[in-house]
């Protein structure tokens, strides 16, 4: 029996929106491969909820935001409230601009599993070229009481994230020193350019079946799938999921045939993947020492804090 389900849904419970304007951002960067002026859209509460009763079975960890900022959805906590009450793993991305004491008691009494606060700078100049505004005092402060508040609880997992481009590479290293003891997890990757390239590549030339298709899946407000997560203006028809379901989605169509694609190694036949190296966020590399377990990909590294670590989720690819 076909029982294939993602192991991760980004799920855009609002799309179009950001208060802040990161230059790299796919949506809403300068180099934005998206278009800029798309409206603003939100998931319609009881088609969300058709989702949510198809993923409780299968436990996926779900993100509830693509490309924009989650803590901008209206009425955010209820969608969240009901993946808990589904038993959904959560793991949020954000901005940590709104991570005010309410939005942060509302997200600690839920035990969201994970949040991750994009920072990518130890110096106020710095975070406002990669970051597009002022306001890395702000985020800073929200992430030392998030932690505060939390204090020993299992969940939320707390991490900061730093995406190295050339504005910022020289802050890398005091930001990892600077978090290393404070956070469960430090995530630091490489940017991707709008060709969904990332620069410094080893294996390029024993190029295989992207993980992401068998791993992750994007759904947008509409219901509108994605291929991946780097598919943000949705160039590959996928269908849709209020309507055909996620699991018809996963095992079937197009899915199905780019995977087989991708086992043929006839890459420059899917549009997307032609140019695309991000397939090489695979084949970890794991150090452990006393403190920390790191594990690194050609793009990205974490760095977890071994007394924190049973708070990973038990699906992380990279810890299992
Ligand atoms: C797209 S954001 C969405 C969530 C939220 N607004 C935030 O900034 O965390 C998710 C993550 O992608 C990162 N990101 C944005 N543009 C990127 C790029 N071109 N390459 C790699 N990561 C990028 C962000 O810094 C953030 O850590
Ligand atoms: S905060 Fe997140 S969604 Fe907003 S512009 Fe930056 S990366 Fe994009």
């Amino acid at each position: 029996m076909d029982n294939r389900f993602p192991n991760k849904i980004l799920l855009g419970l609002q799309e179009g929106d950001c208060n802040l304007s990161c230059p790299k951002c796919y949506t809403h960067g300068e180099n934005a491969p998206t278009d800029k002026n798309r409206p603003v859209e939100t998931m319609p509460f009881e088609s969300f909820l058709k989702l949510c009763n198809e993923m409780a079975p299968f436990r996926p960890r779900v993100t509830p935001q693509t490309w924009d900022e989650p803590l901008l959805t209206p009425n955010l906590f209820r969608y969240l409230k009901a993946m808990k009450d589904h038993h959904l793993v959560v793991t949020m991305d954000t901005n940590g601009v709104l991570l005010n004491r309410n939005n942060r008691k509302a997200l600690l009494d839920l035990k969201i599993d994970s949040i991750f606060v994009s920072i990518d700078a130890t110096t106020r100049e710095t975070y406002e070229k990669v970051r597009g505004k002022d306001t890395f005092k702000l985020v800073c402060e929200n992430v030392e009481k998030l932690i505060s508040e939390r204090g020993e609880s299992e969940l939320p997992r707390i991490g900061v994230s730093f995406v190295i481009e050339e504005e910022n590479s020289h802050e890398e290293e005091d930001f990892v020193a600077y978090w290393k003891n404070k956070v469960d997890v430090i995530r630091v990757n490489k940017v991707f350019s709008p060709l969904r390239r990332v620069e410094g590549v080893k294996h390029e030339e024993s190029r295989d079946t992207c993980w992401s298709l068998n791993d992750s899946m994007m759904i947008h407000p509409t219901g509108k799938v994605s291929l991946c997560c780097v598919d943000t203006h949705e160039e590959v028809e996928i269908g849709n999921a209020f309507e055909s379901g996620i699991a018809q989605l996963w095992r079937h169509g197009k899915f199905e045939e780019v995977r087989q694609l991708h086992e043929n190694k006839e890459f420059s036949k899917v549009s997307i993947c032609e140019n695309c190296n991000l397939w090489s966020n695979d084949l970890p590399v794991k150090e452990s020492d006393d403190e920390y377990v790191t594990v690194r990909t050609d793009t990205h590294y974490y760095i977890n804090r071994r007394d924190r670590i049973n708070s990973a989720p038990k699906t992380n690819r990279y810890l299992k």
